[in-house]
This record gives structure tokens, sequence and C-alpha cells, in this order.
């Protein structure tokens, strides 16, 4: 354990990237960050994560802001319930956490949009504490590199727990994202040039078959195609509403889909059920 915390920090003091939110420790800023990461690529992040914080740059001024706006600046990041779920966690913590983000886990994880894997990467990049986070980048570089089989969900995490170098959680979470990233890909690892090709346990077996990281729980997330799926279609809607309220007549065209009003009817009735839109008179749809 000695040995691989080493090469790890080691790599990571030299190779770590620089990316806007770990420039900070404002745990706001931070969970802002952590939640966008949820489903979406840094690379896209990157491009949408300085304005939004700007826009909002505390729990009460998001709140404040209303929830059409903050699903309005989500643009661009996908998967727009997250953006529901952020305004819902700034109004919990303006009104029941005087302002500031709460550290303890418990507070955390009762947070809306706020799971086991965001509530560790707040402790650990905002308050320094020593928790283990895990995505399923990490569940899989785990299940390789230090298990040597596959992982649980609950064993991908007492694993990463137990792991964590005592006082630098921040620095070990982070450089285990980038290796997940970089290095410990889900298809075509790349163990030539990865810095534990020496420690992993899977690379010291001669990377024998079946890939440990493949089964791991959690680890992968088969997400069908897009073009033709229910998230196109509702990603188009949403992308209309943006702009302006839809017609009732107006929801199977903004959807995509002018010859299947019933389909596009069903994921409306989705939008509204999560809180993202609201029906108004004649069956107007808006961004609630
Ligand atoms: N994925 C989730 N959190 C991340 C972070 N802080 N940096 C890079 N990738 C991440």
């Amino acid at each position: 354990v000695a040995g691989l915390r080493a090469t790890v920090l080691g790599w990571g003091d030299a190779h770590r990237r620089d990316l806007p939110w770990r420039r900070t420790r404002d745990p706001w800023c931070i969970l802002v960050s952590e939640v966008m990461l949820q489903q979406t690529s840094v690379a896209r992040v990157l491009a949408l994560y300085p304005s939004f914080v700007a826009a909002y740059p505390s729990p009460a001024e998001c709140a404040d802001a209303g929830r059409a706006a903050v699903v309005r600046s989500w643009a661009g990041l996908g998967y727009n319930r997250r953006a529901v779920a952020l305004h819902r966690a700034a109004v919990a913590i303006r009104d029941e956490h005087a302002g500031r983000v709460p550290s303890a886990r418990r507070e955390l994880l009762a947070l809306p949009g706020v799971g086991a894997s965001t509530a560790r990467a707040v402790e650990a990049f905002a308050f320094g504490a020593d928790a283990g986070i895990v995505d399923t980048n990490v569940a899989r570089l785990l299940a390789r590199a230090v298990a040597a089989r596959p992982l649980t969900r609950a064993g991908a995490q007492e694993f990463a727990d137990a792991l964590v170098p005592p006082g630098r959680g921040w620095e070990w979470n982070q450089t285990l994202f980038d290796l997940g990233a970089g290095f410990c890909r889900a298809t075509g690892p790349r163990c030539g040039p990865c810095p534990l090709r020496r420690r992993c346990a899977w690379r010291r077996a001669g990377n024998p078959e079946p890939d440990p990281g493949r089964h791991t729980a959690g680890t992968t997330r088969p997400q069908g195609r897009f073009a033709g799926s229910d998230r196109q279609g509702r990603g188009r809607l949403v992308a209309a509403l943006r702009r302006a309220p839809v017609a009732a007549s107006g929801v199977a065209a903004a959807a995509g889909w002018p010859d299947d009003a019933g389909r596009a009817e069903r994921v409306a009735a989705a939008l509204v059920a999560e809180g993202l839109a609201v029906r108004g008179p004649a069956g107007t749809l808006a961004l609630a």
C-alpha cells in the first residue's frame, strides 16, 4: 500500500491536470463541478463551468435565481434533471444550512442530487477529508490494479476508503481520476505508459481475461445509441423550451417526432413529473 500511494502521489504531483475546479476550495464551486462531472465529460464541463459559477457564485444566489434560470444555464451539459436537483440543493443550503455547504456526510447525502461519490468528493476536495471517491473510472482502476478481481460497488468503496493516504485525500482522489481517464480506460487501457504498470495486479499477471474492470459493478454503463432515442427527443424538447414555451400542438414537432405524438407526450409527461417543465393553460409546456 505504501508503494502504491507513493507512486500515485508522485505521478500526480508532476502530471495532475490543472482544471478550474481544482484551483478552488470553495465548497459550493466544488459541489457544482462534481454534479456536472457526474455524467458529463471533463471537456464539456470545462466549457460551461466558469460561466455557471460566475452566474451563481453562492448557494443563495443560485437558489434566488430560480429553477428556470438554472435549467437554462445548464444548456449543453445534458441530463437536465441534475440542474433541478442542484437548484433544490441550493435552496436547502440557503434555508437549512445558513447558506453554507455542509461538511458532514449525512447532511451532504440529504441534499438532492448528491450521492455517495459526490458527497465524498465535497468532503475530500473542499474540506480535506480522507474519503475515497468511487466513480466508474476509479472502480475499474481499483478492480484491475489493486484487487485483480471484479468488485461490487461496496467492495470498491471499501478499497477506496482504505487506500487514501491520511491527510492527502485531495491529491489522491484527483490523481486517481486522471489515471482512470488517461490510462486505465474501459476499452483499450494504456498499460504500457501507465505509471502503475509495475504495481498493477492485473498487469503483473499478464492482463488475463476476463478483465476485472469490465465486470466491476457500476463500471459498464452501456449507453444505447443516442440517435433515435428518447433522450434525443427529450433533449430537443428541452432546447425548445429554453427558447420559449411550446404549445400542446407543437410538442411532437419540438421533440423531433412530428408523426409520433404519443411518444412526444410520454417524454413531455416525464419532464413534468421530474419538475423540469410545467403545463400551463391549454396544455402549453414551459420550463418550470
Ligand atoms: N470526475 C469527477 N470528479 C472529477 C474531478 N474532480 N476531476 C476530474 N474528473 C472528475
